[in-house]
């Protein structure tokens, strides 16, 4: 959907010319050690073979001694290759025995089998050598091309993939066989050298969205993970799904295919060129579960982006208000503070479509409850009802951690309830599992038992009742989040709350200067802030401990060391329980948390949907959310968490947005004008322009951090207004990709500054042969060659944006205050026509907020030289009417007819080439054309 709006190359190209201001943070590796080379691992041989009409299943046993490297060596496995669709191979490598963990239906559901026989029709082949079993996967169109997946490694000859320890050959493999074992699992797959791969996340990757394949390459880790936005290491959601395109230099065609890992195993994947190697390599290092592979075969990167949603589920509808403006920050203390924010955005008349609270709102720092002094309850529901009355709205936070009640006087009903109700996580031994966030000690919802759905719908229906009716939910913290290491300890010692000092409290003043200060003019800049060390341990494990089972049941197993599984993977913080919650806790079923961690968010962002959907009947829940897994956007949105006040973030933001429209999560967005630290004028005034043009926009702000509402600098308040116009405009195109699920469109091209001090950018025109760009502001054609660079001026509160020819795009004529108030207004349409005239696009238009949706229209644009033919599709009245169309790139008519009549009230302007024919009045419900031909 993005891309179609922010053409990838010019990101891509931005991207990858500047060097990170910091290097990516060394991952500390010194107790790496394999002390078993995995590569003397014996494999499996493939026995027994089935074949049916949608494909095939066989035994794989172990052909010789176990090597037990971080585990022990599973003997007897099962293989399951299924033409799902023309589109999607699934093969799936599991235990016979079915002790190992696997994704549940009832978190994710999958497709049905197909019923009919694909095997000799799909896109995709699958082959396979029976000793040692290898398989490889080609596209039937190619059979002779490079595999699209091919774990036929174990001949590799002298092509060690470095371990952990990149810098270390010593313990180099030299052999890549398959490794199935209960506590790791491991599968390599070549691909082409130097391979274009994105995907794999969430990551903040230094080499932008394109992943680094060269010889150190990536380590993409996946643990969900709560840290302040750090390069090249595991983050908040977990995506094991990579896109790879490639070009056939004889064919010279470009073709798109993904290949998705349904695993919430805690993992590595490695992308690597081993040295002297022909060939790049895929790695997978998993730290339990099965290996449940899809392989889609595109061609096109959008196609991949479809073909996965169609199996894990397409993103939610938002509402149309939710592409407004949201306005947030940690630290509006109070009512008086909150409201006083919407009051100074309206004075300065900046759009703000949603006012949000932090953690301030709560009583307490506790969940569901509101501060009774400074939010009190009849002050929030009058404040909240001006917003609506206002077409305004309102959403508060929500933490993933609930207070545990620890004095007997001051009750805390969600804990009380929760506790009664049996929907708390567990230790090992039945008790609760207590860890720490910001309202001191917490226990942490188990998404498995059986009342947490409707206890947690209560809390938040009693919290909307009390007075704080908000729009929709931030979920925060949902990693989930744990200020102590693992467990913070029996209930014995919780009688007092920790002292939880908050940024900007004395202590952790937030003090050092914009990145932009210039000490020179405004004295020394000093006193920087320096974020704590963290601390990397690894564990190097040659025995592995007894361990029965890793599905249901395995939390509950006593005398099973699960905090520390054998393989190290490369957490960033070290240890798997490190501010986090323990792998060894338990859910209801008695998942280990090991096994579930990385869909702990998705799991949350699933019941918040249904919560919603009850609290808010008829309307389209919507949720942001911080930690996210494969389907998540099937219920919520994203933002990319605590990303820092400096221009490098500004830039990494692009490859985040991008990064999440391959994952099926289009609506996301960063912290606009930066979260840690303090922003500056002209990075806020940049920052504001460019995230105008992201699915979700908003400003927020840490908790002492100087304040960077848009309205605080006069520059900033123009340039926001200007792209805040810009955006509510494009609306209709924003809200009709969505429904697209475009990922790369071809239409808009926005290009950023994303440095201090520019006044000039430089960016790529991307498109093969004659393509034209015109200036968005001007209607001027842009002076370049397709895939040349060109020098853009770019004052500061000017964004670039440009269009492409052979696109229309229906827009609000006039955009207003808020998406409601555009939307009652009339549409233009603008045409940009190629040299032949040609041109056909649509737009879809509902009310906006219906869930499950309601009618809608859908207008189809067809316009060949000289006319432009609408015709509408669909039950919804489109009440507001089309009353300007605009003609980029043709010739001066001398009459322009609509429905065979005379049309006067257009003009021609020579220099852009442009007819603008105004006050036409035109009802989009009917189909009509309009034509301005000099010879009608
Ligand atoms: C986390 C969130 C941040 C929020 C803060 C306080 O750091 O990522 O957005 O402001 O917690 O709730």
């Amino acid at each position: 959907m993005l891309g179609r709006s922010i053409a990838l190359s010019t990101f891509l190209l931005a991207l990858g010319a500047a060097a990170p201001a910091s290097p990516p943070a060394a991952l500390d590796v010194e107790n790496v050690t394999h002390s078993l080379n995995v590569s003397s691992c014996p494999g499996y041989a493939l026995e027994s073979l089935r074949e049916t009409n949608t494909g095939l299943t066989a035994a794989l046993s172990l052909v010789g001694p176990a090597c037990n490297a971080f585990g022990r060596d599973i003997t007897n496995l099962t293989i399951e290759v299924t033409y799902e669709t023309i589109t999607r191979l699934h093969v799936k490598i599991y235990d016979t025995d079915e002790q190992q963990f696997s994704i549940p239906e009832s978190v994710i559901s999958r497709p049905q089998a197909p019923t009919s026989a694909l095997r000799n029709s799909s896109d995709l082949e699958f082959h396979y050598d029976t000793l040692p079993f290898a398989f490889w996967i080609t596209r039937r169109s190619e059979p002779d091309a490079f595999p699209l997946f091919d774990t036929r490694l174990a001949s590799l000859p002298s092509t060690p993939i470095p371990p952990n320890n990149a810098t270390d050959n010593s313990t180099a493999f030299d052999g890549f066989p398959l490794v199935f074992e209960d506590q790791y699992l491991q599968l390599t797959s070549a691909l082409p050298l130097d391979a274009n791969v994105y995907g794999l996340g969430e990551a903040v990757s230094s080499s932008g969205l394109r992943r680094d394949v060269s010889q150190n390459g990536t380590i993409q880790t996946f643990w969900a993970r709560d840290i302040q936005d750090p390069l090249d290491e595991n983050v908040y959601g977990s995506h094991p799904i990579y896109l790879e395109h490639r070009y056939n230099q004889t064919t010279q065609k470009s073709q798109s295919h993904g290949v998705f890992l349904l695993s919430s195993s805690g993992a590595d994947v490695l992308l690597r060129t081993p040295p002297s190697s022909n060939v790049s390599l895929v790695q997978y290092r998993m730290l339990g579960g099965i290996l449940d592979f899809y392989l889609f075969s595109g061609p096109s990167p959008k196609s991949v982006v479809e073909q996965y949603g169609a199996l894990i589920g397409l993103p939610t509808w938002q509402p149309a208000w939710g592409f407004g403006f949201h306005l947030c920050r940690w630290g509006y203390l109070d009512i008086n503070e909150t409201r006083a924010q919407v009051d100074n955005m309206r004075a300065a008349n900046i759009p703000l479509e949603v006012m949000w609270n932090d953690i301030d709102v709560f009583h307490s720092l506790r969940d569901f409850t509101s501060d009774p002094v400074s939010f009190p309850g009849d002050e929030m529901r009058v404040f909240i009802q001006n917003l609506t009355k206002n077409h305004q709205h309102y959403i508060p936070i929500l933490d993933a951690a609930v207070a545990k009640q620890v004095n007997s006087t001051d009750l805390y009903y969600p804990y009380i309830e929760g506790a009664k109700q049996d929907v708390f996580m567990e230790n090992p031994d039945g008790t609760e599992y207590v860890g720490q966030v910001w309202p001191g000690y917490t226990v942490f919802p188990d998404w498995f038992a059986n009342n947490t759905q409707q206890w947690w719908t209560q809390g938040l229906k009693n919290w909307s009742d009390s007075g704080v009716e908000y729009s929709g939910i931030w979920l925060d913290m949902n990693e989930a989040s744990s200020f102590c290491d693992g467990s913070c300890g029996s209930n014995a010692n919780l009688s007092i709350t920790p002292p939880q000092v908050l940024p900007g409290d004395p202590g952790d003043l937030i003090t050092d200067y914009p990145e932009g200060y210039n000490s020179t003019l405004s004295g020394p800049s000093g006193n920087i802030t320096v974020n704590g060390t963290s601390t990397y341990v690894r564990r190097a494990v040659e025995v592995a401990p007894p361990l029965n089972r890793r599905g249901v049941g395995a939390g509950k197993q006593s005398g099973v060391d699960l905090n520390t599984p054998p393989y190290a993977i490369h957490n960033g913080f070290g240890r798997l329980s490190i501010h986090t919650i323990a792998p060894n806790a338990t859910h209801a079923g008695g998942y280990a948390e090991l096994d579930v961690h990385n869909m702990w968010g998705l799991m949350e962002e699933k019941t918040t949907h249904k919560a919603l959907s009850d609290i808010l009947p008829g309307k389209r829940p919507f949720i942001i959310s911080r930690s996210t897994f494969a389907s998540s956007g099937k219920w919520t949105g994203h933002w990319l968490g605590d990303n820092f006040s400096k221009w490098e973030y500004m830039r990494l933001s692009i490859q985040g947005i991008l990064q999440f429209q391959i994952f099926q999560i289009p609506f996301v967005g960063a912290d606009t004008c930066g979260f840690i630290g303090n922003t500056d004028e002209e990075l806020c005034n940049r920052w504001m322009q460019l995230s105008a043009f992201t699915p979700f926009y908003r400003n927020h702000n840490q908790r002492g951090a100087i304040s960077q509402e848009p309205y605080r600098w006069d520059s900033v308040a123009n340039a926001s207004r200007t792209a805040i116009s810009i955006r509510y405009s494009l609306l209709p195109y924003w809200y009709t990709l969505v429904v697209e699920q475009f990922l790369i469109g071809s239409d808009i091209l926005v290009t950023p500054v994303l440095t201090p001090n520019a006044s000039t950018v430089d960016g790529v025109f991307p498109g093969r042969g004659n393509v034209t760009w015109r200036d968005w502001y001007t209607h001027n054609v842009l002076n370049t060659t397709s895939g040349g660079n060109v020098t853009l001026s770019a004052p500061l509160g000017h964004i670039n944006v440009h269009i492409r020819d052979g696109s229309v795009i229906l827009t609000h004529s006039e955009p207003a205050y808020t998406i409601e108030e555009t939307r009652q207004g009339p549409y233009s349409l603008l045409v940009s026509q190629t040299s032949d005239g040609h041109v056909f696009g649509t737009a879809y238009i509902d009310d906006g907020i219906s869930s499950p949706p309601g009618p809608s229209k859908t207008l189809a644009f067809s316009v060949t030289a000289g006319q432009v033919k609408i015709t509408a599709h669909g039950a919804f009245d489109v009440k507001q009417k089309l009353q300007v169309i605009t003609v980029l790139g043709t010739k001066k008519p001398t009459v322009v007819k609509m429905g065979g009549e005379s049309k006067d009230g257009w003009e021609y302007i020579e220099a852009q080439e442009k007819l603008v024919v105004k006050g036409i009045n035109l009802d989009l419900n009917e189909d009509a054309t309009i034509v301005w031909k000099s010879d009608v």
